[in-house]
């Protein structure tokens, strides 16, 4: 008997969780664990190979693409196609939803939302980065062509989303709507295996995660808990701590583990806040719950928010479920 289980072992073992199992969500989780390794690879050759710094073009997101944002898009939507278990790819990089036409892909189930590469901004500085993926049932027939209703689906309708986090160890992270498993990459054997079963997070935290150059972009609101967050009460563990690392995946990595508050609400810039609802913050917002937290957008529950377009973008409060709570208080009460 092995010390450790494989991410592959794992999934198999839990197929029985599924009520129309027949291993295509398996296969697929599988999959994507297999482009995760791929781009692992690559990023930490990063600085000995020519796959830093920009790749001279930009996406709909009116963001400079840097040549990791392409790669890791490339070789996700590779691993995708060749499995043949998704019909349709979200993917931050590219403008419209990518159709995986071919005579297997057709009668695939699953719709696939993907931001490659989190955090992009850190890649050449070595700070944290990751992908975020999100899995949701085709709604049109199998074997017609995919539509607007596979993408445009309420977060509620995930049936998986995940994690990969590229940092000082490369680790999985996913749920399927039963608990949250971490997995990390074993070099020596090229597995990831389970390393963090059933994450939960603290229910209270002491440490708020929000990019506080913006502070006075901020509504009342946030500028008022910000402000409760700094205040002196022994009794409440305040001062919080303050930490930001400018990668989504890695501030909330850090928040399922440690407990706290991750908060990029709507600045001038972002009227309706930064990050993208299909495949940022739906898919966090799915694992923090099943993880025993709380998202929202400051008022109403993220994976109930109506989904209108590809890259709608959406502020996000999320995190230890006491900390949203105190958050979402100051924002009913001052905005
Ligand atoms: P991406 O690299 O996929 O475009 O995402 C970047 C996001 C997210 O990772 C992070 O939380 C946020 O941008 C940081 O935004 P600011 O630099 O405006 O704080
Ligand atoms: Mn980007
Ligand atoms: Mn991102
Ligand atoms: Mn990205």
């Amino acid at each position: 008997m092995t010390a450790f289980k494989t991410l592959g072992q794992f999934i198999i073992e839990r197929q029985k969780d599924f009520p129309y199992a027949k291993g295509e969500l398996s296969r697929l989780l599988r999959d994507i664990g297999i482009a995760a390794k791929i781009v692992n690879r690559e990023i930490n050759k990063a600085g000995l190979v020519d796959i830093l710094g920009d790749a001279g073009s930009s996406n709909i997101q009116g963001e400079s693409q840097k040549k990791l944002d392409i790669y890791a898009n490339e070789q996700f939507i590779a691993a995708l196609r060749s499995g043949g278990e998704c019909c349709i790819v979200v993917s931050e990089e590219n403008d419209e939803y990518l159709v995986i036409d071919s005579d297997i892909s057709n009668e695939a189930n699953y719709v696939v939302a993907l931001d490659p590469l989190d955090g992009s901004s850190n890649i050449d500085v070595n700070v944290g980065v990751g992908t975020i993926f999100s899995i949701y049932r085709r709604k049109s027939d199998t074997g017609k062509h995919s539509t607007n209703e596979d993408v445009l689906q309420l977060g509620t309708e995930q049936v998986a989303a995940g994690y990969v986090i590229y940092g000082s160890s490369t680790m999985l992270v996913y749920t399927t709507g039963k608990g949250v498993n971490g997995f990390t990459l074993d070099p020596s054997i090229g597995e990831f295996c389970l390393s963090h079963p059933n994450m939960t997070v603290p229910a209270a935290g002491t440490i708020y995660s929000i990019n506080e150059g913006n502070y006075i972009h901020f509504p009342d609101g946030v500028k008022k808990y910000i402000k409760y967050c700094q205040v002196e009460d022994p009794d409440t563990n305040r001062p919080y701590t303050s930490r930001y690392t400018g990668s989504m995946v890695a501030d909330i990595h850090r928040t399922l583990i440690k407990g706290g508050i991750f908060i990029y609400p709507p600045t001038t810039g972002a009227k309706k806040g930064k990050l993208r609802l299909i495949y940022e913050c739906n898919p966090m917002a799915y694992i923090i719950e099943q993880a025993g937290g709380k998202a929202s957008d400051g008022y109403k529950r993220i994976m109930e928010i109506e989904v209108r377009e590809l890259h709608q973008r959406s502020s996000i409060f999320i995190g230890s479920m006491d900390m949203v709570l105190k958050a979402e208080e100051f924002m009913s009460s001052f905005s």
